[in-house]
């Protein structure tokens, strides 16, 4: 038999209150603040390091987040305690995607964070663009002669893309690395992303 080794994990489930974290973010009041950034390889309006929203507006989404994230760990070791969950200033942002942008491959690790989220806060399974996770293992494969199909048949897969509908939101190592793809329809995709430090 064959025996798959080295998994990776990401924890995907729902925001609890998405309808009422959408009805107070996600307005003109605070999408119509959000500029390009050349701080990545990516063509996208943003929030991100420039303080154009303050972090206590994502308060909700914090909470939010320390549950599902106690939810987890408890799913894998129920006798494991978190003794902090620390989302460090600025490390929480507000992404809107229209036609023709992108989030090329990149990671959100820094010294301050050991996990990283991205909520779909606003988000078109059948239209918005994909979040995709890269297996950096792949490439490793792929050098040792080992054909694309023949990994794909033993369920190794370069790109990863995770079931996503609106309100729901994915919490992954930070070192991951993810991208989004083309926007391809003005719909207003609209994320928010951060990190924060679990302490066990
Ligand atoms: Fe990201």
């Amino acid at each position: 038999m064959f025996n798959l080794f080295f998994h990776d994990f990401a924890y995907h489930t729902k925001i609890d209150n998405h309808e009422q974290i959408k009805q107070k973010i996600f307005n003109q009041k605070y999408l119509s603040v959000l500029q390009d950034t050349l701080e990545w390889e990516c063509k996208v309006k943003t929030s991100f390091k420039k303080t154009l929203i303050d972090d206590s507006i994502f308060s909700d989404i914090q909470l939010e987040i320390k549950k599902i994230v106690h939810e987890m760990l408890s799913k894998i070791s129920p006798s494991s305690k978190i003794s902090s969950i620390d989302f460090p200033k600025s490390n929480i942002w507000m992404n809107l995607y229209n036609v023709g942008d992108y989030q090329d491959y990149h990671d959100h690790t820094n010294n301050k964070c050991n996990f990283s989220f991205c909520y779909f806060m606003n988000y078109d399974p059948e239209k918005d663009a994909k979040f995709v996770f890269f297996n950096e293992k792949f490439k490793m494969f792929r050098t040792q002669g080992l054909t694309d199909q023949l990994l794909f048949d033993l369920g190794i897969h370069d790109n990863i893309f995770p079931n996503v509908e609106e309100g729901h939101v994915i919490i992954f190592p930070s070192h991951y690395t993810h991208r989004t793809t083309i926007q391809q329809y003005d719909t207003n995709r609209c994320t928010v992303s951060g990190n924060f430090f679990v302490n066990v």
